[in-house]
């Protein structure tokens, strides 16, 4: 295991040399970074002496010349040479510029170079982990599939009792040790995702689309990621963060889109098509904005391409998973577009429901599949539904295959 630990400036900065030494008790080759502000907490050398290796504290290092020519281009190779980046303590600063993608020091340059799993471990002061400018960056960056072990309420050194303790660092080291030894066991699978709404334009400055917000079909790449899975999502306009490590099509149209799959369905072996595609666009498109001289204006829809329909005729040996979303009849219609769309696995989900279904970050879901079963989930986070449906998805393939 070969963990790169990113020591933020905060009082807890001493906290993270408990979690070095449990890391390196764990078998982990441990390499710390510290920003500036860190060691103004605790020396270098106290890291250098529990994991055995050089501490990096700058991007350029006093003394210029070719020794500044070496760590020019050190974050590149401390990030490819590791599989998990644990911050500990995350400073409220440091999520602010990993949020907005700074790169002035040498973590935060590692931090956009690093393609792997990252693990936080915020510590503050409870009025700065309240904040809505933290409360802000803390979501884009779970958006973007980084893992946060929460802080811990209690005495902080500011003198109040609040949440922004740092947790555990054993607790902390177990959630780092858990996400490199979890389940890689989408390794060697390429996964195509297609994800959010698509918009099919009317005139230059309006279009159809609908309430989609893209957070399944991420949830589903980053659990796809964290397994060892290569991810590519075909992605409709979203207002959410791509996960770190995947590989993003931008598209607008459901024409785009299709394009797009089918460009990438050779690569595949999985494909997942989570995106609200709009059933729907214009027959001609103003090239002029409509103008509001008319009393009533009609709109002609001819029908977009059905995706899902069309990979089931080409999709060959690979996996193939579709969504329903419905208003009344969930099963039978999930059996129907099972059927017809020749799909492995429906994800259905009844919409309109409070707390779940298309802005919310929960979803209660009913996997229909190709053997007949029919697999109530429980409500939980999309993040959780997504490691489901893998799960029942790589059982599924054996069945599949065993019955061949
Ligand atoms: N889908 C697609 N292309 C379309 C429409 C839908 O690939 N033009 C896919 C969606 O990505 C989803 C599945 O088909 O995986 C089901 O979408 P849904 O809107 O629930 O079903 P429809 O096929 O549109 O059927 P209906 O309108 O009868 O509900």
């Amino acid at each position: 295991m070969n963990i790169v630990l990113g020591v933020g400036g905060g009082i807890a900065a001493y906290k993270a040399a408990e979690l070095a030494r449990a890391l390196v008790q764990a078998g982990a080759r441990v390499q710390v970074v510290m920003t500036r502000a860190a060691t103004e907490f605790v020396q270098p050398l106290t890291f250098a002496a529990l994991t055995g290796q050089k501490v990096i504290t700058d991007l350029f290092p006093a003394g210029g010349g070719e020794a500044a020519l070496a760590s020019a281009v050190e974050h590149i190779a401390v990030a490819q040479q590791n599989e998990l980046l644990v911050v500990a303590p995350a400073t409220a600063d440091l999520m602010a510029k990993f949020a907005h993608g700074a790169a002035d020091d040498f973590l935060s340059t590692l931090h956009l170079a690093f393609t792997g799993p990252i693990l936080l471990a915020p510590a503050m002061n409870s009025n700065m982990w309240t904040h809505p400018a933290t409360r802000a960056n803390l979501a884009i960056l779970r958006e973007r599939g980084c893992h946060v072990v929460e802080p811990e309420e209690g005495f902080l050194a500011c003198g109040v009792t609040g949440p922004g303790r740092l947790a555990d660092p054993e607790h902390i080291a177990g959630e780092a040790t858990r996400l490199l030894t979890g389940r890689k066991d989408l390794d060697g699978e390429t996964i195509l995702i297609t994800a959010g709404p698509t918009e099919e334009p009317i005139d230059p400055v309006r279009f159809i689309s609908n309430r989609s917000s893209g957070k399944m079909g991420y949830a589903l790449a980053t659990a796809a990621r964290d397994r060892g899975a290569r991810v590519i999502v075909v992605s409709g306009p979203v207002q959410i963060p791509a996960p770190a490590g995947v590989t993003v099509i931008p598209v607008r149209t459901a024409s785009e889109m299709r394009d797009a799959v089918l460009r990438h369905l050779e690569d595949a072996t999985i494909v997942v098509k989570a995106a609200a595609v709009a059933d729907f666009h214009l027959a001609r498109v103003a090239q002029q904005k409509i103008k509001k001289t008319a009393a009533r204006v009609s709109l002609e829809l001819d029908p977009t391409p059905d995706i899902l329909s069309e990979i089931g005729r080409k999709k060959g040996d690979r996996l193939l998973i579709g969504f329903a979303a419905e208003t009344q009849d969930l099963k039978q219609e999930a059996k129907r577009k099972l059927e017809s769309k020749n799909c492995d696995m429906i994800v259905a989900n009844m919409v309109g429901q409070q707390g779940t279904g298309f802005e919310s970050d929960d979803n209660e879901v009913t996997l229909v599949l190709r053997t007949g079963e029919v697999v109530d989930l429980p409500r939980g986070s999309k993040r959780d539904i997504a490691s489901q449906i893998f799960d029942r998805a790589l059982q599924l393939r054996l069945a599949l295959y065993a019955a061949r």
